[in-house]
């Protein structure tokens, strides 16, 4: 993949090629190259980076990278990305409606500030991060379907022109979750994206070790155990959780479970399909 990141201005060729050289020794990276005429980096990379090292070898270096960057192609959409159907019109009322009882729901349960930076794992067109951006700090939306993050793109752009939000505090990310490395996250939320991730137990482990701060939050909103059928013929990893066991595999990812509800019913195909939260804390300790 490549991403083309704009920053304020470039530097003289020694000073890119440093930089260049710095860029292309993390893992992942195959090929760096500097506009100087663009104020452009450009970088090709596998699904192994880190981008977070990418911005932060950048800030080192004195780069300004510039407000509402987008890591990732999302012109490029896969025959892979389960969502390219989907994402067209995934903003329906019934969607929109969701987002904001789970935004609801984790306000009762945690507090959220301008002091907080957040993460939307799983954001797709960024229903639940958008409504929670006006609140906090910063938001990085994470997901791995281009389709999905096209719309929110071009979502974040209209909010951007209208100045409805501050674009300098937000960061997409088309990806896995194991691209991200920070330790600085105060609070990572999902809705909805756990049940299509087949290996929940090293999401979490990364999560834990890896995204959050210590006494950091994450809080998941998803369907409760289910026959298969609110998915009709598609085929998920999950059909749904039973809390019990989601409660341990957070434990065992050295997180504490600190309230689970069941908050929400969903009419769907003539079935009723209930949604949990559940908010678990990083140990304050490492
Ligand atoms: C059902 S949608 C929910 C989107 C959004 N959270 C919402 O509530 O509208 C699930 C999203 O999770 C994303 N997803 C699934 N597996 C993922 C993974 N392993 N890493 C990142 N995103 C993933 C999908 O691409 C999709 O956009």
């Amino acid at each position: 993949m490549r991403a083309v990141i704009k920053v304020d201005r470039t530097n003289c060729c020694i000073f890119n090629n440093s930089l260049s050289r710095e860029i292309s020794e993390l893992n992942g990276v195959y090929g760096v190259n500097i506009d100087n005429y663009k104020n452009e980096v450009i970088v090709d990379y596998t699904d192994e980076v880190n981008v977070d090292e990418i911005y932060s070898k950048l800030n080192e270096n004195g780069y300004s990278v510039m407000p509402g960057q987008f890591f990732g192609n999302a012109d490029y959409i896969s025959e892979q990305d389960n969502f390219k159907n989907k994402a067209g019109d995934w903003d329906s009322p019934m969607k929109v409606e969701m987002a904001k009882k789970f935004v609801s729901e984790m306000l009762k349960n945690i507090n959220l500030g301008n002091e907080n930076k957040v993460l939307d794992y799983g954001c797709g067109t960024g229903l639940v991060g958008m409504e929670v951006a006006p609140l906090v700090k910063s938001v990085v939306f994470l997901d791995n379907s281009a389709a999905m993050v096209n719309v929110l793109e071009n979502k974040l752009g209209k909010a951007f022109e209208k100045h409805e939000y501050s674009s300098e505090n937000i960061k997409v990310i088309i990806g896995d979750i194991n691209k991200y490395i920070t330790k600085d996250i105060d609070v990572v939320f999902s809705l909805m994206a756990l049940h299509h991730v087949e290996d929940i137990q090293a999401a979490f482990e990364h999560i834990s070790a890896n995204i959050l701060k210590p006494g950091g939050i994450l809080v998941i909103g998803d369907l409760k155990e289910e026959n298969g059928s609110f998915h009709g013929e598609e085929k998920v990893p999950h059909n749904g959780f039973n809390i019990p066991n989601l409660a341990q595999q957070l434990e065992f990812s050295e997180m504490e479970v600190i309230t689970t509800n069941t908050y929400n019913s969903i009419q769907k195909n003539g079935n009723e399909y209930e949604q949990f939260i559940i908010v678990a804390k990083k140990q304050q300790t490492n």
